[in-house]
C-alpha cells in the first residue's frame, strides 16, 4: 500500500497542470496508464481560447461560448472561466510555453462559433507543446509520476449518507494490485471517444474516469452531449488502426480551406450562413447529410484556397501526416469524415473542482463544470482543463491540510488469472460496444435506435459483468467494462432528453423544448445492468 497527500489519476493537461500547484504542498502522485505522454492533451492542435486582443472582450467570448452551448450552460461558471484566461495564458508562459505571435501580438486563429479571433497556439501542434512543457516542469518537482499503472476504481466508504473518496485500487506496472491511499483524489482521466468506431481521441480515452466515479456513486451530468469533430482524415485501412484518429484542425478552415463533395461541389454555404466557419455539430451534420445523399464515404477538404500563410509553415503537423499517407496538401484536397471528438458531460463538480463525493475531485475532460451545456466551442476545452485544475488544486490544498487518510475497507477484485480463450470474447465486447454506439446512439439518434442500442448494451453488460467480478483486473477487461459504462450512460441520458438541442438530434422531436428540457440530465447512482 502507497500513502500520499495527492493522487491524481491522469498525466495529460489537467493532471500535469495540477501537479505543478500541488506539489509543493504534499506528496503528489501521478497516475498514467500507458505513456504519460500519450494523452488527448498531446494531439490538441488548434490551441486554447481567451481574449487576448484589444477587439474581442470577455462579453463576446462568454456570449459565443452560452450561444453553442444553447441555454443550458452553467453562465457563473462560463463567466469565470472566460475571464481567467489571460491569467492562464500567462502561467503557461511562465511555464515555459511560447505562443505564436505577429507584429500585433498573439497570433489567433478563429474557429467555428468564435465571433473573434482568440485561439492562442504554436502552429498546429499547441498540444504537444502543452504536454512537453507541463511535463518538462512536473518531472523537476517532487511528484512521483507512475507509468503504466491503471487506476480500476476509487475506493469510497459511505456514512450518514455522504460518501468519502480515500484513493484508488491500482493495477501496477508489475501486475499487483495496490491500494493508493490519499487525503484527496483528483480525476484527470480525459475523455471517451474510444465508445465510437470512428473518432479523433488517442488510445487511452476509455471514460475510465467516469466509469469510476459513476460506480462510486458520483453525480454524473449530459452525457448525451457528444461532440463529433466534422474532418479528421478518412484512412480505413490505416495500421495500426490508432493512426486512422488524425485530426485536421478547425483553424484550416478558419484560415480559409473549404468542403466539397468528392465531385468538387462546394457544399457548406447552402447549410448554414457562416459556411465552413458555422459551428462543428452544423458542419458535422452537413457531411453527414452530403455522405447519405451521395453515398460516398468522405468528402473533400481543400486547403489549397488558404491565402497568406505558407500551409507548411502554419499547418506543418497536418502537412508532414499528410504526406505520410500519400497526400500533399498544397497540391491536392484531401478526404475527411466526422469522429467523435469530445464529451460535454461528465462527472459534475463545483467551481473548485470537488465532486459529489468528499474529497474526490475532477479537471478536464472528465469533469462535467458547466460550461460547455449542450455543445463546447472550440478550444475551450483546454481553457476550462487549464483554469479548473488550478482552481481545483487551491481548494484541495485548503482540504487537505484538515483531513487524514484512511485505511477504510475496498471493494474486492478478484485475483483468478482470465483464461486466454475467454480473451478474445473481451476483444469482441470491445468492438461489439463500439459498434452499437456508432450504429445507434452516434449523430442522428431515434427513440427506435436509441432503444435498441440500449437492448444490445444490456446483453453485453451481462456477459462482460460476469468476467469483471471473476477475473482479476486486466488493462483489455478494465477499459472494456470502463467504456460499456460510458456506451450505458450517454444512451441513458440520450433516452432522457425527449427533444434536439446542441449536440444531441433526435429525429422524433426535432425542436428544441426549452418548457421541458432547458435543463440539466442528471444521473445520480450506478444501477447494476
Ligand atoms: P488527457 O489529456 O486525455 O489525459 C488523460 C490522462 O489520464 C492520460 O495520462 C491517461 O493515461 C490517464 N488515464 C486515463 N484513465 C486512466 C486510468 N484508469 N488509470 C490511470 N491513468 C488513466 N481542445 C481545445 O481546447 N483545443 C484544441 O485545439 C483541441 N484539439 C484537440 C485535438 C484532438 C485530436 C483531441 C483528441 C482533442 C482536442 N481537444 C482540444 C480537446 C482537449 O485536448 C482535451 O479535452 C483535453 O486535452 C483533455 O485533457 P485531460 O487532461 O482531461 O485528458
Ligand atoms: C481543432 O483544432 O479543430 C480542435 C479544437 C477543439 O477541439 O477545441
Amino acid at each position: 500500500m502507497l500513502e500520499c497527500d495527492f493522487l491524481i489519476i491522469g498525466s495529460g493537461g489537467g493532471g500535469l497542470f495540477s501537479a505543478l500547484h500541488l506539489a509543493p504542498y504534499g506528496k503528489t502522485i501521478i497516475l498514467s496508464k500507458k505513456d504519460p505522454n500519450e494523452t488527448a492533451t498531446s494531439y490538441a492542435q488548434g490551441g486554447i481560447a481567451a481574449v487576448l486582443s484589444k477587439d474581442d472582450s470577455y462579453k463576446s467570448h462568454i456570449e459565443d461560448t452560452l450561444k453553442l452551448g444553447c441555454g443550458i450552460c452553467r453562465e457563473d461558471v462560463v463567466r469565470v472561466i472566460v475571464e481567467s484566461g489571460p491569467e492562464i495564458i500567462r502561467d503557461l508562459e511562465n511555464l515555459g510555453v511560447i505562443f505564436d505571435r505577429d507584429e500585433d501580438g498573439y497570433h489567433l486563429s478563429i474557429e467555428g462559433g468564435h465571433s473573434n479571433r482568440r485561439v492562442a497556439h504554436i502552429r498546429d501542434q499547441t498540444g504537444r507543446v502543452f504536454q512537453d512543457v507541463l511535463y518538462h516542469n512536473a518531472v523537476n518537482t517532487d511528484a512521483k509520476i507512475i507509468t503504466n499503472a491503471l487506476a480500476v476504481d476509487l475506493i469510497v466508504d459511505e456514512d450518514e449518507g455522504q460518501r468519502t473518496c480515500y484513493g484508488a485500487v491500482v493495477l501496477t506496472p508489475d501486475g499487483t494490485i495496490e491500494d493508493i491511499r490519499a487525503k484527496i483524489t483528483i480525476l484527470a482521466t480525459g475523455g471517451a471517444g474510444k465508445v465510437y468506431l470512428v473518432t479523433s481521441n488517442p488510445d487511452i480515452s476509455t471514460g475510465d474516469g467516469l466509469a469510476m466515479a459513476y460506480r462510486a456513486g458520483a453525480k454524473i451530468i449530459n452525457m448525451e452531449f457528444v461532440q463529433f469533430h466534422p474532418t479528421c482524415l478518412y484512412l480505413p485501412g490505416a495500421r495500426p488502426a490508432h493512426e486512422r484518429t488524425f485530426l485536421i484542425t478547425e483553424a484550416a478552415r478558419g484560415e480559409g480551406a473549404i468542403l466539397t463533395t468528392i465531385d468538387g461541389d462546394r457544399f457548406m454555404p447552402a447549410y448554414d450562413h457562416l459556411a465552413e466557419l458555422a459551428p462543428r455539430d452544423v458542419v458535422s451534420k452537413a457531411i453527414y447529410d452530403v455522405l447519405s445523399k451521395t453515398g460516398d464515404d468522405y468528402v473533400l477538404l481543400d486547403m489549397r484556397p488558404i491565402r497568406g500563410v505558407s500551409l507548411k509553415r502554419r499547418f506543418p503537423y497536418i502537412y508532414e501526416n499528410c504526406l505520410k499517407w500519400g497526400y500533399d496538401i498544397t497540391m491536392e484536397p484531401i478526404p475527411v469524415i466526422p469522429a467523435a471528438h469530445y464529451i460535454c458531460g461528465g462527472v459534475e463538480t463545483n467551481l473548485n473542482g470537488r465532486t459529489s463525493i468528499e474529497r474526490l475531485y475532477a479537471v478536464g475532460e472528465v469533469a462535467y463544470t458547466g460550461m460547455h451545456g449542450a455543445n463546447r466551442l472550440a478550444s475551450n476545452s483546454l481553457l476550462e482543463t487549464f483554469v479548473m485544475a488550478k482552481r481545483a488544486s487551491q481548494d484541495a490544498i485548503k482540504l487537505s491540510k484538515k483531513v487524514k487518510n484512511s485505511n477504510k475497507t475496498r471493494v474486492h477484485i478478484p485475483t483468478s488469472k482470465i483464461p486466454t480463450q475467454e480473451k478474445i470474447v473481451i476483444s469482441h465486447e470491445w468492438n461489439s460496444i463500439r459498434r452499437v454506439m456508432t450504429s445507434y446512439a452516434s449523430m442522428m439518434r431515434s427513440d427506435h435506435r436509441l432503444n435498441l442500442a440500449d437492448k444490445y448494451l444490456a446483453l453485453i453488460g451481462d456477459i462482460l459483468k460476469v468476467d469483471y467480478k471473476k477475473y482479476a483486473p486486466s488493462l483489455d477487461l478494465v477499459e472494456t467494462f470502463n467504456l460499456h459504462h460510458v456506451a450505458c450512460l450517454i444512451v441513458k441520458s440520450a433516452l432522457m432528453r425527449k427533444e434536439s438541442r446542441g449536440l444531441h438530434y433526435n429525429v422524433d422531436y426535432p425542436q428544441q423544448d426549452d418548457e421541458n428540457f432547458r435543463k440539466e440530465t442528471v444521473i445520480t447512482s450506478y444501477e447494476e445492468e
